[in-house]
């Protein structure tokens, strides 16, 4: 048996995973108190607002004296990172914090060895950059691992599927994007099962990589554009070039959202997940976690169907479409 932890501080607290932790668990365990973290003072700010009856806290894994009191009495923790960050200082500082603390019960840190994590067949233009997943993740790992803190590894091993809001790959009457066969993720679904880990009594996750994926979906890009254009009723042209990639990258670059090799080095990703598509397999870990079937991408794509269409444009006349 575990203890379940009195309280929960969740990283990226304002973000798409650590967001739908946060509310599940206001309304699912109320009685257990939440520290919600962000690194922006605005995003602090928006979160004070959310849950005016949460502690929020400012924690960065770049400034030790922020992590330390983020982290301070607090008996779970939710850690994710971003691409990019430089894991060794990020991951020395949080578990000289925890340890500072001293009051760890369990941690959930997400990490994605995505999707086979054999060092040799990871090719030269992923790891020169020095960052990416197949970069920095071997570093928390491996820090994390030898702390001996008692952690849940949750691997996100698949695509989540609110990428098709957050990269411009929807534009009127076309979907950009190179294709490749990936299993597909809810972020939701990835909050919530970190919340039910938490609550969880059973120590047999603790030192435990589970790879999540929603068991339903291994589907080729080209697939998912099929299924779009059939639930939004909509037609679209489908373009996976290099080319065509590059270009809706553009703006991204241009106005210093993404560092500018960051396009190329995504193609070579993706290019990547297509020469090691045969390691991936869907799994029931998820299912089971969450005591119920994972989002289908089928059900994203219905109940999201308002705006992805709003942002494909072009509507096909229903009359004449064939059924
Ligand atoms: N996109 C995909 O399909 C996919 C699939 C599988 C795995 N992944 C990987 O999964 C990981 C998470 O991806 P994501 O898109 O969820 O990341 P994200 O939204 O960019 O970042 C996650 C959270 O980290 C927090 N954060 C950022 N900088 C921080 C700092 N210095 N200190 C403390 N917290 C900080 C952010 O919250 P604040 O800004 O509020 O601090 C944010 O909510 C990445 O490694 C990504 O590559 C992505």
């Amino acid at each position: 048996m575990k203890k379940v932890p009195a309280s929960i501080g969740i990283f990226g607290a304002s973000g798409h995973i650590g967001g739908p932790m946060a509310r599940w668990l206001r309304y699912h365990a109320p009685n257990i108190k939440l520290r919600l973290i962000s690194s922006s003072e605005d995003k602090t700010a928006q979160l004070r607002a959310a849950f005016p009856d949460c502690e929020v806290a400012l924690g960065d894994y770049n400034d030790l004296p922020s992590l330390t009191a983020a982290v301070a009495q607090m008996e779970g923790l939710f850690v994710i990172t971003p691409g990019g960050t430089d894991e060794q200082a990020a991951m020395t500082h949080l578990i000289s914090a925890i340890r500072s603390s001293n009051r760890l019960v369990h941690m959930i840190r997400a990490l994605s060895a995505y999707p086979s994590p054999i060092p040799r067949r990871i090719p030269v233009e992923l790891t020169k950059f020095g960052w990416g997943l197949e970069v920095q993740h071997p570093i928390a790992w491996r820090l994390l691992h030898d702390s001996g803190l008692p952690i849940t590894y949750l691997n996100l091993g698949a695509s989540f599927m609110d990428n098709f809001y957050r990269f411009p790959m929807l534009s009127p009457g076309k979907f950009t994007w190179p294709n490749r066969r990936v299993p597909f993720l809810d972020p939701r679904d990835i909050g919530e099962a970190a919340a039910r880990l938490l609550l969880s009594d059973n120590a047999r996750h603790i030192d435990q990589f589970h790879t999540l994926n929603n068991g339903n979906d291994n589907l080729y890009v080209a697939d998912v554009a099929k299924m779009m254009s059939e639930v939004l009723l909509l037609d679209f042209e489908y373009d996976s070039s290099k080319e065509g990639f590059l270009a809706i990258m553009e703006p991204a670059v241009k106005f210093g959202f993404v560092k500018p090799e960051f396009p190329e080095f995504l193609w070579h990703f993706f290019r990547y997940e297509d020469a090691n598509d045969v390691a991936w397999s869907l799994n029931d870990t998820l299912e089971r976690i969450l005591g119920r079937k994972p989002t289908t991408v089928r059900a994203w794509l219905q109940e999201h169907r308002h705006d992805l269409s709003k942002m494909l444009g072009k509507r096909v006349d229903v009359s004449t479409a064939s059924h």
